[in-house]
């Protein structure tokens, strides 16, 4: 592929990626607003951006067998972990951004975690096997995520088990 289409294809995955998501948060606000059907209007644009963006993704050969997405996912895992979240929060901190802190700080937590669960998997799947059939759970207030029981309370924000989404 031509560099420049390549560029432009990436920032188009990019800028997909992200009105998918800021539709999905769009369409709670309006289903909380009693506006069920601009909900409905984002919901249907959200999942039609995660196609485009799917498509994006797959011009740009960007989804391959499952030992080298587990590669990808690994490395871009510990991307976040050892660089990009440490020296964002660095920035934060020096700049007194709390929020964006707080924020920063119960993803990299997450990543840490999703890091070790990919690395696992990776060695699993090249041995030949899928990972054992362990619960997975999620905090759906900061996205904590592990294995096995879900505590009392997050470890990261503090949200009561009821909180944890099993996968
Ligand atoms: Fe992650
Ligand atoms: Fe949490």
């Amino acid at each position: 592929m031509n560099k420049m289409t390549e560029t432009n294809l990436q920032a188009a995955f990019a800028g997909e990626s992200q009105a998918h998501m800021k539709y999905l948060n769009f369409a709670d606000t309006a289903e909380k607003e009693g506006l069920l059907n601009v909900a409905r209007l984002f919901q249907a644009a959200s999942f039609a951006e995660q196609i485009h963006a799917s498509n994006h993704l797959r011009a740009l050969e960007g989804i391959q067998g499952t030992t080298a997405n587990l590669d990808t996912a690994l490395g871009g895992e510990t991307f976040e972990v050892d660089q990009m979240y440490p020296a964002y929060m660095a920035v934060a901190e020096k700049q007194g951004e709390k929020k964006a802190l707080r924020s920063m700080n119960a993803a990299l937590e997450a990543e840490k975690v999703h890091a070790k669960l990919y690395g696992a998997a990776k060695q699993s799947v090249e041995a030949g096997k899928d990972v054992a059939a362990v619960d997975i759970w999620v905090c759906t207030a900061c996205g904590f995520t592990m294995e096995g029981e879900p505590p009392d309370k997050c470890p990261v924000c503090g949200a009561p088990k009821a909180k944890f989404r099993k996968f």
